[in-house]
């Protein structure tokens, strides 16, 4: 689904037109990468939290959840790192007065000669059919090996660009690919300089540079400066884990793509607390797991791909991303790191406070490792999105867009529709719609023929509707038409509510 625009743009007028996602501050022309969440938006994503929630907290019995504050102590971000480091590298474009990320510049510049890479790939594919060795194809074809070593030349370039005080290497790698500015076409770039995400406002009434205070970048530190209240509180023995969920802000160099990269966003982070030299074991655990909460979902396997980093950061021993297959390309959706001992001890240096644990099976005292998963909420919404969106061509003829969210996730569970208006239908439809409502988000509508309403719930990605029609009068039974399958059952009024409990369970 490699770079669908098309999808994308979609996905976000669908969104506005069916209340799920809409332009922050719309009225005044928008805020940028500032969205807000509308009736649809804000159920889809409150089950998203919840369904993390639940695999994270509520079925480990050594993971806890916090909620801690968006403002902290302003040596936090000293300590973490953020201040100093949490940079990222910018260039302006002369004629344009575009800014841009310098390394994404050069990871687009390398993401096009993947794209080269795939068109010869598929190119042979179809050339040699079922005899293709895709592995053999890549390793021996003259030009997509010297795609691949223009590829590792850069790479070779850029990371040691990237760690570098001296930016001047990577504005210069950026003149060598002559990489031109997308909306002016030159190559007339400023230097490339260092730009701090972080948000900052003034606490209290005094405005001087002591009161600065920080929007929390991450929710990380908000666990790592509640390790110690949470082992002792909680009597909590390693390995164990705090989970958090809550807004984070980053001011984004560039920011687009609808909900992908957001300066005001939400974080769903676990930071889970084990003995030093166990957290590559740790690490290995919580790959696997993490994946495979994305496939619970339901969600096929193909859309999801791991990606090692190659350039750690200074903090971790380990990185792996997973990656969703976007409108955009494969994009990070969630991130796990082995963060070592780095941040509780910094923490420790910067507090002066002992961040320890004392560990009776080997009678030592130690500052813990951390391995980290992190996922964002709205990308996590994307995906969600991006996999359920399909416009369909239907037997009759007829088209229909349907959100195909797994049911579990699903903004609205039931629909309750009476056939027509008249000759007691409505009254026994709301009897049904009072009592399911007890039990799941539904919506009742009676407006227009069955077919449109059918529609409007397609539209909405609702997996179950409840059709009252005058045989139900007679014996109390309804009809439920499955979403995806568009399939009825007949069934009585009494099995509704198990039945859709034991739907949305199978996640069917
Ligand atoms: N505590 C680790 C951490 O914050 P990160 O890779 O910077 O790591 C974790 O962020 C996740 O947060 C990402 O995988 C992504 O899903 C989400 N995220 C980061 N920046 C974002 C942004 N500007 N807009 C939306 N989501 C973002």
């Amino acid at each position: 689904m490699a770079n669908n625009e098309d999808l994308l743009k979609k996905i976000i007028a669908h969104s506005k037109e069916y209340g799920f996602v809409f332009q922050s501050s719309e009225i005044y022309d928008g805020l940028s990468a500032v969205y807000d969440y509308g009736q649809m938006g804000v159920e889809l994503k409150n089950n998203i939290k919840q369904y993390w929630w639940k695999a994270m907290v509520q079925y480990h019995e050594n993971i806890v959840g916090l909620d801690a504050a968006i403002f902290m102590h302003p040596t936090t971000w000293k300590a973490s790192g953020h201040v100093d480091a949490f940079n990222d590298p910018m260039i302006d474009n002369k004629d344009s007065k575009k800014r841009y990320r310098a390394d994404v510049l050069v990871e687009d510049h390398i993401a096009k000669i993947e794209a080269k890479i795939f068109k010869e790939v598929e190119k042979a594919a179809k050339r040699f059919g079922d005899a293709f060795d895709e592995a053999q194809f890549v390793a021996t074809n003259p030009r997509v090996m010297g795609y691949n070593q223009q590829i590792d030349e850069i790479k070779a370039r850029l990371y040691p660009a990237m760690g570098s005080d001296d930016l001047s290497d990577l504005k210069k790698l950026i003149e060598d690919l002559e990489i031109v500015c997308p909306i002016s076409g030159s190559r007339n770039w400023t230097d490339v300089r260092q730009f701090n995400l972080m948000f900052s406002t003034q606490m209290g009434s005094l405005g001087d540079s002591a009161n600065t205070i920080y929007l929390r970048p991450e929710t990380a530190q908000g666990i790592f400066v509640n390790y110690l209240n949470i082992q002792k509180t909680g009597r909590m023995k390693i390995p164990f884990g705090i989970a958090q969920i809550g807004k984070a802000f980053r001011n984004e160099i560039v920011a687009r793509q609808f909900i992908f990269r957001m300066r005001e966003f939400e974080q769903m982070e676990m930071q889970f607390f084990v003995r030093p030299g166990t957290e590559l074991d740790w690490f290995k655990y919580w790959k696997e797991q993490r994946l495979n909460w994305h496939l619970s979902m339901g969600i096929p396997e193909e859309n999801y791909r791991f990606h090692e980093h190659e350039k750690l950061a200074h903090y971790a021993n380990a990185a792996f991303d997973i990656e969703f297959d976007f409108p955009m390309g494969f994009k990070e959706l969630e991130g796990i790191h082995s963060r070592t001992d780095f941040d509780l001890g910094a923490h420790e240096k910067f507090s002066g406070k002992k961040l320890r644990y004392f560990d009776p099976e080997i009678n030592e005292s130690y500052v813990p490792c951390v391995v980290e998963t992190s996922i964002g909420l709205d990308r996590t919404f994307l995906a969600v999105l991006t996999y359920a969106y399909r416009e369909e061509k239907l037997e009759d003829g007829s088209e229909r867009t349907v959100m195909k969210i797994p049911p579990v996730l699903a903004p609205i569970k039931a629909a309750v529709f009476p056939l027509v208006k008249k000759e007691g239908l409505p009254e026994k439809a709301r009897e049904i719609f009072d009592s399911l409502k007890l039990d799941y988000m539904c919506q009742y509508d009676e407006k227009d023929a069955i077919g449109r309403r059918y529609r409007r719930q397609d539209a909405i990605g609702t997996p179950y509707c409840i059709t009252v029609d005058h045989q139900t009068l007679e014996d109390n039974t309804v009809t439920i038409r499955e979403r995806d399958s568009m399939k009825q059952d007949r069934i009585t009024i009494e099995e509704i509510s198990g039945i859709i409990a034991k739907r949305i369970k199978e996640n069917k």
